[in-house]
């Protein structure tokens, strides 16, 4: 019997008969600004479950595992288990968000390297900003795990910019989320999807992930729609 494990913003995670999977159902709900705003957007789920599940795949080709087994319906994937480390990693090509506003970039200002930041996943203390001293303090993760964190946050950069670039999409900055499996092996977890990702098209600058929620900038499932054709992925509209 499947029961529900944990319910977050966007996903609602199950077990399985199997003790190392567990299934993760996407949800239509959208948040923002650490739940402050809030809707339902019906093919979110959907979407997203897809959009991820592709980019899993393409980065595996490309030699980086993470927990995605395979996508089992239209908003429902298996996963490997795994304890998440408690940070969130964000790289950012682009100034933009609280990049900008923390540090009064212009947003579109191509940074002159790659940024990797980590944030504490904590909903209470609004997911802060912090440090590796903070970090040590805090023991979410060593020193040795940082090193492999942000190596491997760069080198996905890499792989996605160039493929987002391909399908003409500047990838502006991201946010990944890694686990430990039983065995102690760093893995990506979580998702890669437009609500983790800024994506603007190549030519126009249109803005073709959640920002267009945030910002309220228009149709939400058709920036992720085009996100999700440019991909090669099914198409519902
Ligand atoms: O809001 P900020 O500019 O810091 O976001 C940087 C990147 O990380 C954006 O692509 C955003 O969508 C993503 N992010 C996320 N989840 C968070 C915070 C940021 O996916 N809790």
């Amino acid at each position: 019997m499947s029961e529900m494990l944990y319910e977050g913003k966007a996903k609602k995670i199950f077990t399985t008969d199997d003790e190392q999977v567990v299934l993760v159902q996407y949800k239509d709900s959208a948040t923002a600004f650490n739940g402050q705003k809030k809707a339902t957007i019906t093919g979110k789920g959907r979407l997203n479950n897809e959009i991820t599940s592709l980019l899993f795949l393409k980065l595996k080709e490309q030699g980086i595992d993470s927990h995605f087994i395979k996508r089992v319906s239209e908003t429902e994937q298996l996963v490997k288990k795994v304890t998440i480390i408690p940070l969130e990693v964000v790289v950012r090509n682009v100034a933009a968000g609280t990049l900008s506003n923390r540090l009064g970039i212009e947003e579109g200002k191509e940074l002159s390297t790659p940024l990797v930041e980590f944030y504490l996943k904590d909903d209470a203390l609004g997911d802060p900003l912090v440090t590796v001293d903070h970090i040590l303090e805090l023991k979410a993760a060593t020193v040795k795990e940082l090193e492999i964190l942000k190596n491997k946050a760069l080198e996905i950069n890499t792989i996605l910019s160039s493929f987002f670039n391909e399908l003409g999409i500047r990838l502006i900055d991201f946010k990944l989320e890694f686990g430990k499996d039983n065995e102690g092996q760093i893995l990506l977890a979580d998702e890669i999807s437009p609500d983790t990702c800024r994506l603007w098209d190549k030519e126009t600058n249109e803005k073709l992930d959640k920002d267009v929620f945030r910002r309220d900038l228009g149709s939400l499932t058709e920036a992720y729609e085009t996100i999700l054709a440019k991909l090669g992925g099914h198409q519902h509209v």
